[in-house]
């Protein structure tokens, strides 16, 4: 084998933010950026010789080169083999589903999730552990000192492998061995629901649409909706992966799933719709004509869990990241269950799930997840609900305000204002704290301050300690304004406010989100100066 010590110089930008490290393609084309990085990795998870690794991503632009670098620098470092998914893809729960079933010691993921690809888009390349799930602060940070005193890498120099054929080949002393992308996931979501109860409900009528935005769960959404579940061809729009996803913006939402919601709100609507992201851990839920927040899914999913046969014996906890609304604490208080409120990212539910605290965790921002992988799983979420409603034979609608009418409704919102300059962003946070000590106590309109923060958290199995993870301002009726700035951009500065009111009232549960939060919204404003600090009179995403 033609092991190769590269020279090379740091670089002083390989920080990883809420989920990997994520750059324009362009910074990661630079010669030895990607390298410097696996690099660093490597270097850093002191894995024993002969370990086995997992390598696959969402199939954007540059995937197939990094995969091939990786393959090489990984039989350099002294890997025994690496299990890669068919044509360098895996979507991200699969990654997560395959380390874990067959016990590797880790995975390296290369996707920007829900940012645009292509060669002007984004890249992303992100290190996974043993339990399946995104490598803890812990690490991330140790790899970015790393980076920064790297000096060479080593690689082999051999002629690519060939990934296009399922089977396993040889590069130097370590094998490579091509697996089907789908099928070890297939099987997981076919032993966690019941699959016979969704197949009778699709013959009996029931009509669904599910957008893959020419992403990566195309074949996933291909083989488990349409073949297994024997929903009719179509039922998958935008199902064949591009590496500039057909340069859409791959991010399930109202916004950029558009061509899905005007479906779902057409005059001929289906009864089901749903999306997912460019690396398939996202999920968007959407009924005729009606739209399930994410919090809200996450508590309907909560609820009712018990319907699917891989949660019937019911759920340890929930957790749910600071920004969802609590709209999930309600169900785990009837249930009597712990829920907890972690940072923003996936990462922090790891060690809650290890542990078996929580079974069930989301996030408002369109992920939802479960102890069965150690990432948030977008058609995980979309099979939870077809079981659900396969079992109670009711609308999306109908789960919905039925759900409201038993918990009370946490009307929610986020308000993204993206490509900010980083000073202003920054100016914005600044002022919003600067006004804490004085805030508690103040009434608003008909809101008074209980409390303000920036949240920090210890992790209740590790002790580990998380600052500045967003200002919280929370009134006495359990109402919540919160301001975060986002750390997986990679232009600018990305503010995020997010909006929560409590209604318990049935009949006000009709109500227009924006509406019924106008009043928040405007004391989020005058407390911000966010209009004349960013020049900006309209947020460019609502949620
Ligand atoms: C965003 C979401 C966050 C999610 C992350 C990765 O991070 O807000 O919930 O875990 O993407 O998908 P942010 O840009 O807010 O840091
Ligand atoms: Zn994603």
């Amino acid at each position: 084998m033609n092991i190769q010590t590269v020279p090379s110089s740091p670089f002083d930008d390989q920080k990883p933010g809420t989920s990997g490290l994520r750059k324009k393609v362009s910074v990661f084309q630079a010669p030895h950026y990607l390298e410097n990085f696996v690099q660093s990795i490597f270097d850093i998870i002191g894995a024993v010789p002969g370990s086995t690794l997992v390598l696959g991503g969402d199939g954007r632009y540059y995937n197939r080169e990094a995969i091939q670098v990786i393959l090489k620098m990984a039989a350099a470092n002294g890997f025994g083999k690496v299990l890669v998914g068919r044509d360098g893809i895996l979507s991200t729960p699969a990654a997560s589903c395959v380390i874990r079933k067959y016990g590797t010691f880790g995975g390296i993921i290369l996707s920007a999730s829900h940012n645009p690809g292509g060669s002007d888009g984004d890249f992303g390349i992100k290190y996974n552990t043993a339990n399946g799930g995104p490598a803890p602060e812990k690490i991330t940070e140790a790899v970015f000192a790393r980076s920064r005193a790297l000096e060479s890498y080593r690689i082999v120099e051999a002629p690519d492998v060939a990934l296009d054929r399922i089977g396993a080949t040889a590069l130097g002393d370590m094998a490579v061995e091509v697996i089907d992308p789908v099928a070890d996931y297939a099987e997981l979501m076919e032993s966690l629901f019941d699959f016979d109860a969704i197949r009778a409900m699709i013959r009996g009528g029931f009509r669904l649409r599910f957008d893959a935005m020419h992403a990566v769960t195309g074949p996933y959404g291909g083989e488990i909706l349409e073949k297994r579940l024997g929903a009719p061809a179509g039922t998958v729009i935008n199902g064949e992966p591009l590496p500039d996803f057909g340069k859409g913006h791959p991010d399930p939402n109202l916004t950029y799933a558009h061509e899905l919601v005007e479906i779902m709100n057409g005059a001929d609507a289906p009864d089901f719709g749903a999306a997912s992201d460019g690396d398939g851990d996202r999920n968007m839920i959407l009924g005729r004509r009606f739209f399930v927040t994410p919090s809200d899914s996450l508590a309907v999913i909560a609820a009712n869990a018990t319907l699917a046969p891989g949660y019937a014996a019911g759920l340890a906890g929930v957790a749910r990241s600071m920004p969802t609304s609590a709209a999930a604490d309600r169900v785990a208080a009837k249930l009597g269950i712990p829920c907890y409120e972690t940072p923003t990212g996936w990462k922090f539910f790891g060690n809650l799930m290890d542990a078996e605290k929580v079974t069930l965790c989301g996030e408002e921002s369109f992920g939802t997840g479960s102890s069965h992988v150690r990432e948030k799983d977008g058609l995980w979420a979309v099979l939870f609900w077809l079981n659900i409603l396969a079992k109670k034979s009711l609308s999306v609608e109908e789960i919905v305000y039925r759900h409201w009418a038993e918990y009370g409704r946490n009307v929610y919102s986020r308000h993204d204002y993206e490509g900010l300059p980083s000073d202003a962003a920054a100016g914005v946070m600044a002022h919003v704290e600067s006004q804490f000590p004085a805030l508690p106590g103040q009434r608003f309109g008909g809101y008074q301050v209980k409390f303000c923060d920036d949240f920090s958290y210890t992790d209740p199995i590790d002790g580990s300690v998380s600052t500045g993870q967003g200002l919280r301002i929370g009134f006495e009726d359990g109402s919540r304004i919160v301001f975060r700035l986002s750390g997986t951009g990679t232009e600018g500065a990305t503010l995020r406010l997010y909006l929560e009111a409590f209604e318990p009232d049935p009949a006000k549960h009709h109500a227009d989100a924006q509406q019924a939060l106008a009043g928040l919204i405007g004391i989020a404003h005058d407390l911000s100066q966010l209009k004349p600090r960013t020049g900006r009179e309209q947020p460019t995403v609502i949620t």
